[in-house]
């Protein structure tokens, strides 16, 4: 069983703080590397990390794993994944990193996934998904993108609720993967994918903008904030699942946001996720 005080362990065993229990730690206050122009570099805030030498290894780690094996990196993804309904949408069945895999306590040398966030289903997104579910007008024929989309929950959510489209779109490609694989395991048909940077983008396209926890870096959140609000005056309906993270809580443009649910979080993911017990989800008013 995982405890606070094994992941305290772990975290003294990981001097160079492996992403995949980082994400454990996910301070508001740490840098994070989403893809940002960030001033913060991972190597400022843990000296021992080497991108360069990380992203090697994985690749390495990769070629020869599938080498040797003949797996894809559909097999790969599933092989380090297990099904999950651990969380506050459990009519959602996903294959997550839990603490059953051997990538929840992987080093980064370990892992054949440089940043496998995909492998998690982070709080605003379990909020935004469960509001989704639980608002049966909200994306009826709706044109939809799922913007940093990760495991794909929402954007299921979506489809299951009767989106005229679903886009999904990450810059992670092995979220593509990810998705599908979601997709197949709820029986729903996922075919549009995007793994561009929209940022800046119109999005004409789109009716409806899904945003499941995407702001824990600060300098992020800010370009972001502007972009979702030139989206919002243009008409977009934009949804931002939330936990209240200082990116959220503490930003000049909250005031211009409405809160419209509240949900308490399952005890095992307030532990994984910094304490936050309950996670939001918020409209521009
Ligand atoms: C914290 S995870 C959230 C995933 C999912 N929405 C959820 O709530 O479970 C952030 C995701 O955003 C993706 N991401 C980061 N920057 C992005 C960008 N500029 N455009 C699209 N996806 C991005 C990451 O690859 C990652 O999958």
């Amino acid at each position: 069983m995982f405890t606070l005080s094994g992941m305290f362990i772990i975290r003294r065993k990981l001097p160079d703080f492996s992403l995949l229990i980082r994400r454990k730690y996910v301070n508001d206050k740490f840098p994070s590397r989403l893809v940002t122009g960030s001033s913060h570099s991972q190597e400022e805030w843990c000296p021992h990390y080497s991108k360069q030498n990380w992203l090697k290894k994985s690749v390495q780690y990769m070629c020869i794993h599938t080498a040797n094996t003949g797996l894809t990196r559909e097999d790969l993804i599933f092989q380090e994944t297990v099904e999950s309904t651990h969380h506050i949408t459990p009519e959602l069945r996903l294959r997550l990193i839990t603490p059953e895999c051997r990538l929840w306590m992987a080093t980064p040398e370990e892992s054949p996934f440089p940043e496998p966030f995909w492998g998690f289903y982070w709080p605003g997104g379990q909020a935004l998904t469960r509001f989704i579910l639980d608002s049966p007008s909200l994306v009826v024929k709706q044109k939809v993108l799922d913007f940093g989309c990760g495991c794909g929950a929402s954007g299921l959510a979506a489809k299951i609720m009767k989106a005229e489209s679903v886009t999904f779109n990450d810059i992670d490609k092995d979220a593509m993967i990810a998705v599908q694989l979601n997709g197949s395991l709820n029986n729903i048909a996922v075919d549009k994918f995007a793994s561009e940077n929209l940022i800046g983008s119109s999005c004409k396209d789109y009716d409806v903008i899904l945003v499941g926890d995407m702001l824990y870096d600060s300098e992020f959140a800010d370009s972001l904030f502007i972009w979702l609000k030139e989206l919002h005056q243009r008409g977009k309906k934009i949804y931002i699942g939330d936990p209240g993270r200082y990116a959220i809580a503490e930003h000049p443009l909250c005031n211009e946001l409405r809160c419209l649910a509240k949900y308490q979080l399952l005890r095992s993911t307030v532990l994984e996720n910094k304490g936050h017990s309950q996670s939001y989800v918020w409209t521009f008013s």
